[in-house]
Parts: C-alpha cells; structure tokens; sequence
C-alpha cells in the first residue's frame, strides 16, 4: 500500500511522520507532494520520504491520499487531481469545514474520509474524528484507523454534524487548555513565583491531574469532590470559579468554535 500525503505542513507531515514512526509502511511508500521546492528538498534530507512536487507522478501511485492543505486551496486541488482520481483510491481529506459531498464532487472520488485531527498530532498524542462516505469498506476503514492511530487516537462518528462538533471540542480544544494554562501562570508569577517556576507548577499539575483522570474512571465532577472539602481551599477557587460562571462560559467558547465551524463549511461549498 503508497499513501500521499499533499501539503507539508504541520498536519501533513505529523501523519507523513506518525505513519513511518509507526512501522505500518515503509518510508518509500510515504510520498509527500508540495509546492514549495525548499520544504520539499529540507523534508527529503531529514526523512527520506519520496518527495514529489507534480500531482501526476504521484497521485496514479496512491492507494490513499491525505489532503493537508488549507480549505482555500482545496477548489484548485479537486480541479487538479480530479482527471487522475479513480473510484478504488481513498482520499482522507483533514480540511476544516470541506464536507464529503463537496469533496466527493469536486476531486471525482468515491471513497473518502472527512476527518478532524487536532495539534497533539504532532506529538503522537493527537485526537482525529472521522466520517466516512458509504462507498469506503468495513476493512478500508480499519486501514483508515490504523492509519489516523499513528498520531494518537481516534473516533469515527455516524454523523458528519458531529465532525464540526468536535471541531468545538478536540479541534480546537487544545488552545482552551493554553487559555487556562496561561491564567494560571499569570497568577502564579503575579504570587511572585519565576516565569520558570510558574510554568513547572502549572504544566506539572496538568500533567498530574490528566494522569489521574486517565487511570481512573472518576468524571471530572467526582475529582473536584475529593479535592476540595468544605471550608478549604480548593473549594474557595472552585466557588469562586462557580460564582463567575466559568463552567457556561466555557461551554459558551467551544460552541462558539462549533458554530464557526458551521460557518466555515458553508463558505466552502463551492457549488
Ligand atoms: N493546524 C491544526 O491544528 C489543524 C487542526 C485541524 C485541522 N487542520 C486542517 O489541516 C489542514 C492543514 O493545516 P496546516 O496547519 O497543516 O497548514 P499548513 O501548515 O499551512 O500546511 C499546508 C501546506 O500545504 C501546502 N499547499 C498549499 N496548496 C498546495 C497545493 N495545491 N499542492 C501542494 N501543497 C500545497 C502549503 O504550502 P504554502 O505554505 O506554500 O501555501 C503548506 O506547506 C487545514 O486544512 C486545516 O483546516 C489543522
């Protein structure tokens, strides 16, 4: 199996990487396609993927294509790789708001994946949601999963909806966690801690306290429960927490990244 991964960029390559860290395939069955010849010879020299920058020497060679480039760039693309697209190739497309019909439309393909990784990608600890269009086989997508796997973990969903919903989650989820962080080491500098020592104590109590979500099957609820007894001071930040409404607001944000999302496919319909 050659999978092609267009657009070498941050999301591109995390899977170009994911899926050769991971043994599945070789390297030389990992092409990458760009535009820019720089980012294809730098890329060529510390991986050794095959490295190609016309669609016609390497999408024929594709079982499966990753489309990794912004939602703008899409409409050109589709145009472009759609005389060489046949019905048996997958195209596992991660562009935001670019739905399965437009995709299916306008790249001429039958099988294809619509999926929504987020940035721990990057770091093999990311989440991809994914949708698949009828035509793609129970087997297919087991490959499929394999495949998005190598870059953490991932869900398929029935409903293609819930790919903009998690868009409001895990898509765009991570930077709610940097807003939180970044509260948190404003205090902790503004308590007179170092900028070093501020960013130990949150990152370490964030790692601290996914692990001990991770390893039990407590809901968050129950874990602010036994760490703030009444009259301490957890309970103080919890209430003062409460008292502000920060659990509506932030309900509020990632249905504001849902909605967004709703709004950007709309934009996208090229029809
Ligand atoms: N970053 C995230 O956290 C995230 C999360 C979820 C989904 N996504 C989706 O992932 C996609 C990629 O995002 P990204 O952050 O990886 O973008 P990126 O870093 O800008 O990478 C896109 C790459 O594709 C290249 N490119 C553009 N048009 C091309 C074409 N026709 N043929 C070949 N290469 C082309 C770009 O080159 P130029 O720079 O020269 O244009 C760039 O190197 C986007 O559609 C985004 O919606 C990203």
């Amino acid at each position: 199996m050659k999978i092609l991964v267009i657009g070498a960029g941050n999301m591109g390559l995390a899977y170009a990487e994911g899926i050769s860290k991971s043994k599945l395939l070789k390297k030389k069955n990992i092409m990458v396609l760009d535009n820019s010849d720089e980012k294809l010879e730098e890329l060529y020299k510390i991986s050794h993927f095959d490295t190609f920058k016309k669609l016609e020497d390497c999408v024929p060679k594709a079982d499966i294509i990753f489309v990794a480039v912004k939602p703008h760039h899409a409409e050109e693309l589709f145009k472009k790789i759609h005389p060489m697209v046949t019905s048996d190739q997958i195209i596992i497309s991660i562009m935001a708001g670019v739905t399965l019909d437009a995709i299916k439309e306008f790249s001429a393909a039958k099988k294809v994946i619509r999926a929504m990784p987020n940035l721990p990608a990057k770091v093999g600890l990311g989440l991809t949601s994914y949708v698949a269009s009828s035509e793609v086989s129970r087997i297919e997508l087991l490959t499929v999963e394999n495949l998005l796997n190598t870059t953490g973990k991932s869900i398929l969903v029935s409903n293609e909806s819930l790919i903009d919903a998690s868009t409001g989650i895990s898509g765009s989820g991570p930077a709610y966690v940097f807003y939180f962080m970044h509260s948190m080491l404003e205090a902790g500098l503004e308590m007179g801690f170092s900028k070093n020592e501020s960013r130990v104590l949150v990152s370490q109590t964030f790692k601290g306290a996914i692990e001990l979500f991770n390893q039990s099957d407590l809901s968050p609820n129950s874990w602010m429960e036994k760490v703030a007894s009444k009259g301490g001071t957890t309970r103080a930040a919890l209430d003062s927490m409460d008292d502000n409404n920060v659990n509506e607001l932030i309900k509020e944000a990632a249905f504001a990244a849902f909605t967004r999302a709703i709004e950007l496919g709309k934009e996208n319909e090229y029809a």
